[in-house]
C-alpha cells in the first residue's frame, strides 16, 4: 500500500497555469533519459515559449559566436487541436481547469486541461509525454480528447518543428521535411560541426480515421460524440550521426518499431527501467515532506541527464534542460553530480569519467598551448575536449565586455577530475578502470601540476600564481589555499597510485609510466612540491587565508544587504567585489568538504567555518549544499538544515531567479551530498570501509538511502535515535 505522503512526494504539480512562470516551469518539467532532454513546453505552443530538445554531444560553433553551443534540435512536440474550428490555446476560449504534474517516480509529464470554446463546447484534453528510459532514442506522447459538453468536430495537426534556433542562433542547415502517410521525417545538419540529425515522428489514432497529410503536418479530422474520447499516440525517434551513419533510416525504423508496441507497452518498459533507477537512487526521509519531494526532484534531474550508453559525452552545468552555459561541462559534473552516481549508479559514473579519459588529448593540447606538460583539463568542455570557455562576457549595460579568466586560470578542474577518479575507485573497487583509464588521468594531470608549480627560492617553497579558486569573485590570485591544498593532495595521491600500480599491475603500470614519461626524478619532484607547497594561513587562529592578501581586503557585513536575490558582485560591481572579502561560494568550506578529517582538527575546521561562513554570498548555486554538508559534519544542525532546504528548493522555487536557463545540476547533486555525506555522515574510512556518522535534523524520524560499496548494494537506515 502506498501512503498518501509517499504518493504526494513523488509528484511536482502546477495548478492553475501561471504564465509568468512559463520558462521556470518549462525547465523543471523537462523530461529526459540520458540521451535527450525535452523542456516542458506546451504541445500547442505559447507566446515566448522556449521549445528545446537537446541531445548530448551535438555541439556546433556558429559563425560569429565566441564558443560552441549545444544545439537545439527540431522540436518533436507540436500537436494542435481544433474544436469545431476553434484552435485550442491557453489564451483562447476559457480554461476552466488546468493541472500539470511531473510524476518523478515514472518520469512522465501529464497535463490535464478543461477547455470551453467560445461557442460553449467543453472538452477535456490530456497530454502525456515521457522520454523512454527503455529506448533512449524514443520520445512518446499521447494526447487524449474527451467531449464533455457537445459533440464537436475535432481536427488534430501534428508536426515536427524544424524552425528552431538557440535563442536566435541558427545551427542547422540542409533542413528537409518529408511526409509519408502518418509519418514525418525531418533531417538536418549542423553548420560547422557537420553532425547529421534525424527526427522521425510516427502517429496512430485510436479511431479508424485516415491521416490527411499536407507538406509538413499529419492531420486527422473526425466527429467526437459527447462523452467519447479519442487518443493520439505520437512516437518520435531521434538519431544523429554520433549513433548511426544513416540517422534518417535509423530514426524511421525506431519510430515504426516503437509505435507498433503501442503506448501502454512502451510506458510499462519505461516504468520498469525507472524502478531500477529508484531502487538504488531513492532517498527516503520520514518526517519532512518538503525535503522528501525536493530530493526526489533533484535526483530525478541528475538521473535524466546522465548518459547511459555513451561514454564520450558528459552532463552540462544546466543538464539538457536549457541553454544556460551553452551546454558546457564544468567541474560541476565531477564534484557535485558524480558522487550521487558513484554511490548509487556506479556504471553511469564510470561513463562520465570515461568522457574525461577520451578527452585527454584536448587537455594535453591545452597544457602544451600554455607551455606546460601533461594534461590540463579545460574549465569548460564540449564534444572535442578543447577549452571552450568564452574569453569575453556579453556586453555590459555600458557596452563594454568583461574579460573572463576562468578558462585561463581556474585550473583546479584538473585536480577535481583526478579527485573524482579516485573517489570512484575507492567506492567501487573497480581496479580495471583505474589501471586502464583512471590512472592515466590522475598521473597525467599530476604531470601538469609538476610543470606548473613555481619554486620560490626566497622562501624555499612552491607556489601557484594567477589562479582562480571556486570563489570566482577573486580572479588571478596568488596561492589559493583551495587550489594549493588540492594540488598537494593530488601529487601525494599520484605517487600512491604509481606505487599501487607497480605492486599490483607491474606490467601495465610500467608501460603507463613509460608512456607518460613518469621517471624517478619526476616523482621525487612531486614529493618535494607536495612537501613544500605553500598554503597561506593565519598561524595563530589556524584559519587558512583564502589566497595571499585576502585578510587585507575590505570586510563587509553582508547582513546589511539582506534580504536579496542579486549576487554581491552585481551589487558592488565586478571590480569592487574583488577588493572585498565577499566570496561567491564555498571555497575553504569546499576544501573542508572534500578533505574531511584530512583538513585538520575539529577545532580548526570550526575556526575556518566561523571565519568564512559570514563572508559567503552564495552567489553560485553550488554553494549552499556544500555549506549544508560541512555544517552537518560540524553538528551545526539548524544552519545545516536551513542551507540544505535552500539548496533543495533552488529550482523548484526558482530561488535564484534564473531557472529559465536550465536546471542547476550541481545544486541537485549537492543536495544528495548534503544528505549522504552531511546528515548521514556516509564515508569510507582509511581502510576503505563504509562508515556512517549520522547527524539528522531533529524533525526527521528516519533517513534511508542505498549505497554501492565495492559492488555490494547496502541499505542504510538511520533513525532519530541513531
Ligand atoms: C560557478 C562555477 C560553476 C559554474 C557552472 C559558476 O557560477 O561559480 O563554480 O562551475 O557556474 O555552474
Amino acid at each position: 500500500m502506498i501512503s498518501p505522503v509517499d504518493q504526494r512526494t513523488w509528484l511536482v504539480s502546477e495548478s492553475p497555469f501561471n504564465p509568468f512562470k512559463l520558462h521556470h516551469t518549462e525547465t523543471i518539467f523537462t523530461v529526459g533519459n540520458g540521451f535527450m532532454g525535452v523542456r516542458g513546453t506546451f504541445e500547442e505552443g505559447y507566446s515566448g515559449a522556449l521549445a528545446t530538445t537537446l541531445v548530448h554531444g551535438i555541439f556546433n560553433h556558429a559563425e560569429g559566436d565566441l564558443v560552441p553551443d549545444l544545439v537545439n534540435l527540431p522540436n518533436p512536440l507540436p500537436v494542435q487541436i481544433w474544436v469545431d474550428g476553434e484552435l485550442f490555446h491557453l489564451n483562447a476560449g476559457k480554461v476552466i481547469g488546468f493541472r500539470r504534474t511531473l510524476d518523478l517516480k515514472r518520469a512522465v509529464l501529464t497535463r490535464e486541461v478543461l477547455w470551453r470554446t467560445s461557442q460553449g463546447l467543453v472538452v477535456k484534453l490530456t497530454f502525456e509525454r515521457f522520454a523512454s528510459l527503455a529506448d533512449e532514442h524514443i520520445l512518446v506522447q499521447r494526447v487524449r480528447v474527451r467531449a464533455l459538453l457537445g459533440s464537436p468536430q475535432i481536427e488534430i495537426r501534428s508536426t515536427v518543428d524544424a524552425k528552431v534556433t538557440n535563442l536566435g542562433t541558427q545551427h542547422l542547415t540542409d533542413v528537409q521535411t518529408s511526409l509519408t502517410g502518418a509519418e514525418i521525417l525531418v533531417t538536418a545538419r549542423t553548420t560547422q560541426s557537420g553532425y547529421g540529425i534525424a527526427v522521425c515522428a510516427a502517429h496512430s489514432l485510436s479511431l479508424e480515421t485516415p491521416a490527411q497529410s499536407d507538406s509538413e503536418q499529419v492531420c486527422y479530422t473526425f466527429a467526437l460524440p459527447q462523452e467519447n474520447e479519442i487518443s493520439l499516440t505520437k512516437v518520435s525517434a531521434i538519431y544523429t550521426t554520433r549513433q548511426s551513419d544513416q540517422p534518417a533510416a535509423a530514426a524511421q525504423k525506431a519510430a515504426h518499431a516503437a509505435l507498433a508496441k503501442g503506448y501502454e507497452m512502451l510506458f510499462a518498459a519505461h516504468c520498469a527501467a525507472w524502478e531500477q533507477y529508484w531502487h538504488t537512487s531513492d532517498v527516503q526521509i520520514e518526517g519532512d515532506e518538503v525535503a522528501q519531494r525536493a530530493v526526489r526532484f533533484t535526483t530525478y534531474h541528475v538521473l535524466i541527464a546522465a548518459p547511459r550508453h555513451d561514454e564520450r559525452v558528459s552532463i552540462g552545468a544546466k543538464t539538457l534542460s536549457g541553454f544556460g552555459y551553452k551546454g558546457h561541462v564544468f567541474w560541476d559534473t565531477e564534484l557535485f553530480m558524480l558522487p550521487l552516481l558513484i554511490v548509487t549508479q556506479p556504471k553511469l559514473a564510470r561513463n562520465l569519467l570515461m568522457y574525461r579519459y577520451h578527452n585527454l588529448q584536448g587537455a594535453r593540447n591545452k597544457a602544451r598551448a600554455n607551455g606546460y606538460e601533461g594534461a590540463m583539463f579545460p574549465w569548460e568542455s564540449t564534444d572535442t575536449g578543447e577549452e571552450t570557455t568564452p574569453q569575453w562576457s556579453h556586453p555590459q549595460p555600458d557596452g563594454t565586455r568583461i574579460r573572463i579568466w576562468t578558462g585561463d586560470n581556474e585550473q583546479h578542474i584538473s585536480t577535481d577530475i583526478a579527485y573524482a577518479v579516485l573517489q570512484y575507485w575507492r567506492w567501487t573497487g573497480d581496479d580495471e578502470f583505474l589501471v586502464k583509464y583512471g590512472a592515466e588521468i590522475v598521473l597525467d594531470t599530476a604531470v601538469f601540476w609538476g610543470s606548473r608549480a613555481e619554486y620560490n627560492a626566497e622562501y624555499d617553497r612552491y607556489e601557484l600564481r594567477r589562479q582562480i579558486g571556486p570563489d570566482e569573485y577573486h580572479e588571478n590570485v596568488n596561492n589559493s589555499a583551495f587550489t594549493n591544498s588540492m594540488v598537494r593532495w593530488h601529487l601525494q595521491q599520484a605517487l600512491a597510485v604509481r606505487d599501487w600500480l607497480l605492486i599490483h599491475h607491474r606490467h601495465a603500470g610500467q608501460a603507463l609510466l613509460t608512456r607518460l614519461n613518469i621517471t624517478e626524478e619526476r616523482c621525487a619532484k612531486w614529493a618535494e612540491i607536495a612537501a613544500k607547497m605553500y598554503i597561506p594561513r593565519d598561524p595563530e587562529a589556524g584559519v587558512l587565508e583564502q589566497f595571499e592578501g585576502f585578510f587585507q581586503l575590505e570586510r563587509l557585513d553582508l547582513t546589511h544587504w539582506q534580504p536579496r536575490v542579486a549576487n554581491m558582485d552585481w551589487i558592488l560591481g565586478h571590480q569592487r567585489a574583488q577588493r572585498t572579502m565577499v566570496i561567491k561560494q564555498a571555497d575553504i568550506v569546499m576544501l573542508m568538504a572534500l578533505l574531511g578529517d584530512q583538513f585538520g582538527t575539529l577545532e580548526e575546521r570550526q575556526a575556518n567555518w566561523d571565519f568564512y561562513y559570514p563572508l559567503v554570498d552564495h552567489g553560485s548555486s553550488l554553494s549552499p549544499s556544500t555549506h549544508a554538508w560541512v555544517a552537518a559534519r560540524l553538528g551545526l544542525l539548524e544552519e545545516a538544515y536551513k542551507l540544505f532546504i535552500y539548496a533543495a528548493n533552488i529550482d523548484l522555487e526558482d530561488l535564484k531567479g534564473n531557472v529559465s536557463d536550465g536546471i542547476h545540476a550541481a545544486a541537485c547533486g549537492g543536495v544528495w551530498q548534503a544528505i549522504a555525506f552531511g546528515f548521514a555522515g556516509l564515508c569510507l574510512d582509511e581502510r576503505g570501509e563504509l562508515q556512517v556518522q549520522p547527524n539528522l535534523p531533529s524533525h526527521w524520524r528516519s533517513l534511508t538511502l542505498r549505497a554501492y560499496h565495492r559492488g555490494q548494494l547496502k541499505t542504510i537506515r538511520l533513525t532519530a535515535q541513531d
